[in-house]
Formats: C-alpha cells, structure tokens, sequence
C-alpha cells in the first residue's frame, strides 16, 4: 500500500476484514474517501465502511471492473478477482461464466427461463464467444467439434454435492437429444435411463435432496450424420454404507421409498413387505427423514417402473430386483442373539419369520442361509473349518452381504441398461461423454472413499491442468510469442504418490488388505515408513497420532486409515457368497460370479483394484477426446436462491483447482492487455499520441514499455496483445498513478481557487449588501430624529415669536389701559371740582336770592323765572361742552398711545410703577364724557404691519384726533387680535410633508433595498406640524 496511490472513485482490492479464515480473500471495492490512516470503501453491496489505509491493496485491473463473460480475458487473474466477477454475474442471475474453455455453473436454486425450446434454437450451431455462457453452448460446441473434426469429446463435471453436476448432466443430455433431432427410440431410452440411475443411486443428504452417490460417465455415441445411435454408461464408487446407516435427516437410496409407496398390496403381500411405512424398516428409518418435500414416491416408482420398461427390463427381471430389495429391507430386520457355543461367543437369529422372507426371496433354504449369516468356515491346512460368529461379527456379516449386494444390483442394473442402450456396430463412432463425478472431499472425519475420490480429482485435476497448459501454449502460439521457457509442475508427484509409482498407498493398502495379519494401524505405520520424509505426505500430529495426510492441490487432506482395508477387501462372508450361487433367483446369481473359489479372497480384486481399474480406463478415454469442464458451484448450504457465501465458493474454487489456470498463467505473462486498452490506460505515460483510432496501438504499447520499464525487463509483444509480468504491471500502474495524482492536485488546485474565488465573490457581496442595509437604517434613524430636531426648532422659534409679539402687544394695551384711566380720572376729578365749585356758588347764590325775595317778591317771582331760563340755557351748553370733552379725551389717549409705542421702553418703569385701576375706576369710563379735552394722536404708520393686518384701521377724524367710539372699537380690536390663534399656514408645512413623500417614494423605488424595510411604516409625521409664523427651511 505504501507505493499505491489511492484516488477518489477509484476500484481497489481491499484485505478481507475482521477475519481470520483460511478461505477469506481480498473483496474489491471503490474508494469514497481518504484519510491519512483509513480509507472509506464502497464494496460491491454497496455498503460503506473504513478501512485502514494500508488494507487498500493495489487498483483493480480495468478487466475486473466489470463482470467479463470469460474469465480468461481478466487482465489479473486471481482467485479474489474471479471470485468478484462470479458474484456480480451471479447477483444479475447469469449463473453461467467461462474460462477459456470451462464453463463455472453456479447452482441458483431456482427454475430460471434459459432453458426452453428458445434457448436450445439460440445456441444451435454457434460458437462459444457468439452468446452469453451457456451451458447449451458447451454441448453445441462439442457437438459441432465431434462433427467437423470427427473426435471424441468429453464433458466432465465436477463440483460438491448439490452443486448442480446431476441437472447439468441431464441438461447436456437433453440438449444433445433436442439436436440430434432424430426424436429415437434411442434417445427415449438414454434419457429415461435417468430416472432408473437416480432412483437406485441418489439419495437424499443434508447438502442435496437428490444427491448422487455414485460418479457416472455417459458417453453418447453419434453416427456420422449427428444422430444419437448408442450410449454407455460407466458408473463409480457407489457409496455402500448408506445401504446398512444414515446419517441423521438423510435417506437411504430412493428405489426403497418408491418402492414402498408405489406397491400395490397384493405385490407387497408378495414380497412379504407387510408394513409399508419405511419407519418399520432398520435400514430405512435411521435417519429419520422418510419423505421428502416436493417429491412423491408412489408417483417416481410408476416412473421408475415405466422407464424400465422403455429400457426393456423384463417383467421377471424387475420382479427379481424388487425381491432382492425387500430381501435386504427383511435383513435388517433380522434380530440376532448372543449366545455361546463351546465356551465360545456365538450369536443365532431368533427371528424365524423374517429369515424365512429372506430365504424366500433369495430363493434360498432357510438353514444354510441361518448358518451362512451365523458362523464362518476357513479354509486351515487343506480343511473347512467352522466357527460361530459373535452377534457383532454376525451382524457385520450381514451388513457386509447387505452392501455387497445392493452394490451387485446397482452395478447389475446399470449393466443391463448399458446392454439395452449400447448397441454395438461395426462402424467407428465418434462420442460425446458426460461425466458426473464428486468433486474434491475434504471432511471432518475422510475415510477411505474420501482417498479414492480425491485419487479421481486429481487425475483429472492433471487431466484439466495438462488442457489449460497446452491451451495457454496454443495463445502463446497464436499470439507468436516464445514459451518454451514457460514451465509448470503438475500434481504427478501426488498422483505417483498415491496409485501410480511402486510402494503407492493404494498398493500399500492393497497389500495390508491382503496380509491376514493386516490392520489398520499396521497399515498406517507402513505408510509413514514407507513415505513419512515426503514433502507431500504429512504425519498426522501428536492430536492426530492415528492420521496420515497427503498435500493435495487443493490443500491437505488428512485420512482416517480406520476401516480402510475392510472397505478395500469389499467382501462378505465367503459361506454367503458359496450359498448365493446355489440360488433359485437367477438374478442373484448372475450379480455375484460362481467362479470365484471361496478360498482365495486374497486374490479377488479389491476395490483399490476395481477403482484404479475404471479410473484408468475413464482417463484413457477423457484423454483421447476434446475436453469441455464445467465447474459446479454451490452459492451456500442453504439452497438459498440469491445467496452468495463468498468463503464457501472460494473453497470450492481452490478445490475444482480452477487456480491452476491462474498459476500456469503466472508461470508465464499473468498479466495480458490488448493494445488498444493498454494505451488507453497507460497513455498518459509519454507524451501526448493522440486519438486511439489514428495511432498504432502496438507502437504506442511498446514506445509506453521502452519510457516506463526498464529496458530488460521480460515481456512480450504478442499480435493482439502485449504481455507482461506481475512486478512490471504493478510497476506501470505505480507511474500511472503517481502521475495522475500529480494531475488530480494541480487539477484540484485550479478547482478550489476557481470555487474559493466564487465563494469569496458571493461572501463579498453578502457583507456588501448586509452594509447597505444596515447604512440605510441609520440614515433613517438619523433623519428621523434630524427631523424631530426641525419640528422641535421650527415650534420654539414660533413660539418665541408668538411670545414676543404678545408682549409687544399686551404692554402697548397695559400702556394704553394706563393713559386712558389716567385721562377719564383727571377728567372725572376736574368735573366734580367744577360741579363742587358751581354748588358753592348757587349756595351763594341761592343765599342772596333768599334775602332778596324777601324784598320782592314779585322781583324775586320773576327773578326766579329769569334764573330758571337761564340754567336751562346753561345745561343745553353744558352738554355740547361735555360732548367736546369727551372726543378730546379720546383724541389725547391716542396721541398718549402712539407715544407709547414709539417711546415704549423709556416709559416702561413708569408704567409698570402706576398701578392699575381698580375695578369701580373701570366702570366710571362708561360714564359721560368731562369736558371737551382734545387730545394729539400720534400717527398710526408707526404701528407693526402684522398688527396692522389684524387690527382694523381705526377712523381719524380731520384734526388727528380720536373719538371716544372709535377708542372703545381699537381697544376691542386688540383684544380680539390678542385671542386670536397664531396664524401658522405658511408654505413649510405642505413642503415638509411633500418632500417626505417624496423622499420615502424614491426609496421605494430603489428595488435592493430589502422589502422588510421598506414594509417597516415609516413614521415621517410622527411630531404633527406646528403651525409656526415664519417659515422654516428643513
Ligand atoms: N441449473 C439449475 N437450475 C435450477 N436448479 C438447479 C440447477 N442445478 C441444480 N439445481 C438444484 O440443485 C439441486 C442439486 O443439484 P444436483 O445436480 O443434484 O447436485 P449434484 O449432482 O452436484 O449433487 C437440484 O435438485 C436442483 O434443485
Ligand atoms: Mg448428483
């Protein structure tokens, strides 16, 4: 990690995380972000987490970033990146991917559409790259082949139980059948041997509820014009101890279910089956599973007879197999005692009825098969003995017999198929063989079948390998490029090891098998003599003391030698096999050769022998053909559909040894680009070359090589593609993306000034904008209390006006109020001195006229009448004289007033010393005039104009002088001026106002400024106007 680079959105290969298994491998994932010491990833279920940094392996390979439809065209070959790509393709639910040649079928676990009668017509007659993976573009291919190049093919399909070879074997053959288009009777036969193979082979398991015990190769032979004529089968290994054990949840073979199920009654009374729940049966009801979902074994049993039919098994011929299955189902039933016979432990059935079936339907005598299954005879200097078994020994007796048997039928029944299907002709035909075969085993407890199935896989295992290599060298061939330094070791040694070289194990086993002093832990010390300082052989442990293992290519595998050589004898009870011949069931008879002398067990084949023996001969065949694998895998042991257990496929991967392909290719160029790609992805490297579709690609490719690797490193120059070592791709892809990070930083830099400068601009005008609104509000705020300030200054200087003129005015009425009093006071003395003067005098008067009327009175008579016309002329002129007084009084108290106002602050102290006049001083100026008083007026230019306007222009009279009337109307007029309301309709007031409006409309009509603010009622008259005199600019 420390020289990768990781970039954003890049695809990776992460470690696996939290986990400690053996089978956990890197996951690819693409990077969301970096930090210095963790990385987020994205992995393929989308599901984001933190890795640390140094977990981040290397960058995914441009092939793996997609799912390839052939693994093979993957840039990096690996085991994570074929892992990756089956699981995406398997998430999009194409369970089918190629490698070269290999198709990987991953089981889905439920009916997908693909393989109608519309798929059988895509992939007729094209070729394997033409369509997506199939597994019908498997059989046309060989199917073409084996008709254009006249060879064999072969099809060998592997993978765990339940891993999908059954169906896919059914599939190839239907495909074939559907091609062939003969529609023969042939066909109809091949195919329904099927449900006969499954019926007396397969058994339910907890991994597959139809999973084959048995491997089987199918060869289906054509006549030169592409019709099926013939087939063969060739089956191996059945498992035999199902027969006798089950596991807990799984069955025996289906044949005795169906075949309880689908009896009639009077054909179950025949075989003595009286019960017909399977649960009454030892042999069926150990595992306590006895049906099965799905499936009905009344209904399989009409098939399986129906299909016997069509393979022409003879009524009798059935019959006999149905009474050697009850037989055996009767067997495990028998009940055995313990006893003892001459001191000796002896054991004997106390269950007559059922010995007598068994015997019934072996077509035996009771008592021989009763002591055959209790005693033993050997042979011991040229004489038969007889000894009792032990009702353990019995009972293993009669298991052995039980297997060996069940095995005789099965193989029989395939024998008989194979004489029904394979008709032997002259001419030379040319075949397709399937085979369906267990994959690699690797169990808790592996036993001796384990050793022979894991002997199978690798046969083919260097079968496949010996294809891939001499398929790689066919690329190096094409690609014309030299290989011949290319080397690859095989698995030979193990091979050697197991059942080839002298002193194998197999023969080593044999040899123990044979030796009557022979166990299974002298076996197991030979072993370890013979092979304990191989590199590929390992002693068990000090916990594993009783264990050998062997390094297979799929990993160690450690054997249990425990029952090895009983299982490799593969014998019964030789009194058995004697009686068995003397059978009146033909069928039994012909299922164990008469020829086999009872004393020369040892030189019966074992099944080491027999197993080695069909194995050869298959490999002989497999390698005289085209072959064609397909890989079976099982997503998860749930037969879940749509779940993919990543550590269970990766076991299964290393275990069909499909990382064989990945290592012969590292032996070689593991990495391969096609020019154009390799450009594409590198070009960046030296300089600029322009657009791909004008350039050669493969000058380009090598001038990339010459400038970034260095000038001895190994690699090819192909015709396609260029290929290159591991450490010089990764160091390729250390430049490219040093580079780009060089480029993503000068990149980035541009980026962020580019969005800083952006953001900067908006964050300016943000603050620009916040200032104008906020330099606005104080404007406001200042010119609404500039504006109080104006109306507070124009209503002081109004009243200080109004004040000023009002005092003005009111001394001038005091000062007029003064003069007036003064006048009607010295004229009211000067009336009562005279009117006091005059009563004195007519005292006096009066007096003298007393005196005198006494002298006369008729003087004094007229006298009297004189007077009296006198005083009356008198008083006419008094009043004239009185009426002239008083406009002299009047004329001088508005002479006295015009002087005031021109000499008023001279005056004041004395005004303000003269008290005013109380209030019977006021009422005496309503009285009549005193005498005639002129008084001068001052001229009325003097007075101020605003006085002018209110008071009303007062009449003179010619000789400047005023009236009384006309004084009484001034004095009103002043004292109406006085409380009148100060008159402040100037030109301000609407100016103000209208200037207002208008300042706060053209703000309106600035549109940035914020609607909030202007929303805001401004209050401009908040102080109302006063009415002020002057007017008063704002
Ligand atoms: N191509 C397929 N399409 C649908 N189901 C499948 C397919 N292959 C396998 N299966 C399912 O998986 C089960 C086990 O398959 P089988 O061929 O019997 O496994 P194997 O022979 O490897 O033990 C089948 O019974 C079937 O339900
Ligand atoms: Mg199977």
């Amino acid at each position: 990690m420390s020289e990768f680079v990781r970039q954003l959105g890049e695809y990776v290969w992460v470690k696996p995380q939290n986990t400690t298994s053996e089978f956990a491998v890197p996951f690819g994932a693409r990077i969301v972000r970096t930090e210095k010491t963790q990385t987020l990833v994205c992995d393929d279920l989308n599901k984001q987490f933190w890795v640390p940094a140094g977990d981040v392996l290397k960058a995914m390979h441009i092939t793996s970033q997609e799912d390839v439809e052939d693994m093979i065209t993957l840039g990096d070959l690996q085991e994570y990146t074929i892992l990756r790509n089956l699981q995406n393709r398997y998430a999009k639910q194409l369970i089918y991917t190629y490698t070269g040649s290999m198709l990987v079928a991953i089981n889905p676990y439920q009916i997908l559409p693909i393989y109608t009668n519309r798929e059988i017509q895509l992939y007729r007659k094209k070729t394997l790259t033409e369509l997506p993976p199939h597994i019908f573009a498997i059989s046309d291919n060989a199917f073409q082949r084996l008709q254009r190049l006249k060879e064999n093919q072969c099809v060998v399909i592997s993978g765990e139980s339940g891993a999908g070879k059954t169906e896919s074997t059914k599939l190839i053959l239907q495909y074939l059948a559907a091609i062939s288009g003969k529609h023969s009777w042939i066909e109809q036969q091949i195919i329904e041997a099927n449900p006969i193979m499954e019926a007396f082979g397969n058994a339910k398991t907890v991994r597959n509820d139809n999973s084959s015990r048995f491997g089987k190769y199918i060869e289906i032979r054509f006549t030169p014009e592409g019709a099926i004529q013939g087939a063969r089968i060739q089956q191996y290994l059945l498992e035999k101890s199902r027969i006798v054990f089950q596991s807990r949840e799984e069955r025996n073979y289906h044949i005795f279910y169906c075949m309880l199920a689908g009896l009639s009654a009077p054909e179950r009374e025949r075989l003595k089956l009286q019960e017909q729940s399977p649960s009454q049966y030892h042999y069926l009801a150990q595992g306590g599973c006895f049906t099965l979902p799905g499936k009905g074994d009344a209904k399989d049993f009409a098939d399986i007879r129906a299909a016997m039919k069509v393979l022409s098994f003879k009524p009798e011929e059935v019959w006999s197999i149905l009474s050697l299955l009850a037989a055996i189902l009767h067997l495990g039933n028998l009940r055995f005692t313990a006893t003892e016979v001459a001191n000796l432990e002896a054991a004997e059935i106390d269950d007559t009825p059922n010995l007598q079936r068994v015997a019934q339907l072996l077509g035996l005598p009771v008592p021989p098969l009763n002591a055959a299954l209790t005693q033993r005879t050997i042979f011991v200097h040229g004489e038969h003995v007889t000894t009792s078994l032990s009702k353990e020994a019995a009972l293993e007796g009669r298991d052995a017999f039980v297997k060996s048997l069940y095995d005789g039928i099965f193989v029989r029944i395939v024998r008989r198929i194979n004489e029904t299907i394979n008709k032997q002709i002259d001419q030379p035909m040319n075949s397709i063989g399937v085979l369906d075969i267990f994959g690699f085993e690797n169990f808790d407890n592996n036993s001796f079948e384990q050793l022979c199935i894991n002997y199978a896989n690798e046969n083919l295992q260097q079968f496949f390998v010996g294809h891939i290599f001499k398929m790689e060298q066919d690329e190096y061939q094409n690609e014309h490029i030299n290989w011949q330094h290319i080397e690859f070791q095989d698995n030979q040694q193990i091979l050697d090891l197991i059942g080839m070289k002298p002193m194998n194990l197999m023969s080593l086993i044999d040899e123990e098998s044979k030796f009557p002093k022979g166990t299974d832990q002298t076996l197991l010390e030979k072993l370890h003599v013979q092979h304990g300082n191989r590199s590929i052989y390992v002693k068990g442990k000090t916990t594993q003391t009783s264990l050998f293992g062997i390094r297979h290519y799929a990993g160690v595998v450690m054997y249990n030698p425990m029952g090895f050589l009983e299982k490799n004898r593969d014998s019964f009870s030789s009194d058995l096999r004697t009686l068995v011949q003397r059978s009146a069931n033909k069928y039994l008879v012909d299922i164990f050769p008469h020829e086999m002398p009872m004393d020369t067990a040892k030189k019966q084949p074992t099944l080491c022998v027999k197993f080695r023996n069909s194995l050869d001969m298959l490999m002989r065949t497999l390698s005289q053909a085209h072959p064609y694998f397909i890989r079976c895998i099982k997503p998860n042991e749930y037969k879940e559909p749509k779940n993919f257990d990543k550590e269970l496929c990766v076991r299964q991967l290393r275990y069909s040894g499909m990382m064989e392909t990945a290592r012969i290719r590292r032996a070689g160029y593991p990495i391969r680009h096609a020019y154009r790609a390799f450009v594409e992805r590198y070009r960046l490297l030296v300089p600029p070359v322009g657009p791909l579709e004008k350039c050669d690609c493969r000058t380009v490719a090598r001038q990339i090589c010459e400038v970034a690797l260095p000038a001895d490193s190994d690699r090819q120059y192909g015709k396609t593609k260029l290929f290159l070592r591991d450490d010089d791709d990764g160091s390729l892809e250390l430049q490219r993306s040093q580079l780009m990070l060089k480029s993503i930083v000068t990149i980035q830099r541009g980026i962020r000034r580019v969005l800083f400068r952006r953001y900067l601009k908006r964050y300016r005008e943000a603050i620009i904008t916040v200032q104008r609104y906020w330099r606005g509000r104080l404007q406001r705020r200042k010119y609404q209390i500039m504006r109080q300030g104006f109306h507070r200054l124009g209503a002081c200087i109004a009243a200080q006006q109004l004040t000023t003129k009002f005092t003005m005015v009111r001394c001038r009425t005091i000062k007029l109020q003064a003069l007036s009093r003064g006048y009607l006071v010295r004229k009211d003395f000067q009336e009562k001195l005279v009117e006091k003067r005059k009563q004195q005098q007519m005292k006096k008067e009066e007096l003298l006229k007393l005196a005198k009327l006494k002298e006369a009175e008729e003087l004094l008579r007229l006298q009297q009448l004189k007077e009296q016309k006198l005083k009356e002329q008198k008083d006419l002129e008094d009043k004239r004289l009185k009426e002239e007084q008083r406009l002299k009084a009047e004329a001088a108290a508005r002479n006295a007033l015009a002087m005031a106002a021109v000499q008023q602050p001279r005056r004041e102290k004395s005004f303000k010393q003269q008290a005013p006049l109380p209030p019977t001083q006021q009422a005496r100026m309503s009285l009549p005039p005193p005498p005639t008083t002129i008084v001068a007026v001052a001229p009325l230019a003097t007075r101020p104009a605003s006085a002018t306007s209110r008071i009303n222009a007062i009449p003179e009279s010619p000789g400047g002088t005023i009236d009384v009337e006309s004084s009484k109307q001034m004095v009103d007029d002043v004292f109406r001026f006085l409380n009148d309301e100060p008159d402040v309709s100037g030109p301000l007031g609407p100016n103000v106002k209208e200037k207002s409006l208008m300042f706060e409309q053209a703000l309106r009509l600035r549109k940035d400024v914020p609607t909030k603010l202007l929303s805001r009622p401004v209050n401009y008259y908040e102080a109302a106007p006063r009415k002020i005199v002057n007017q008063t600019r704002l």
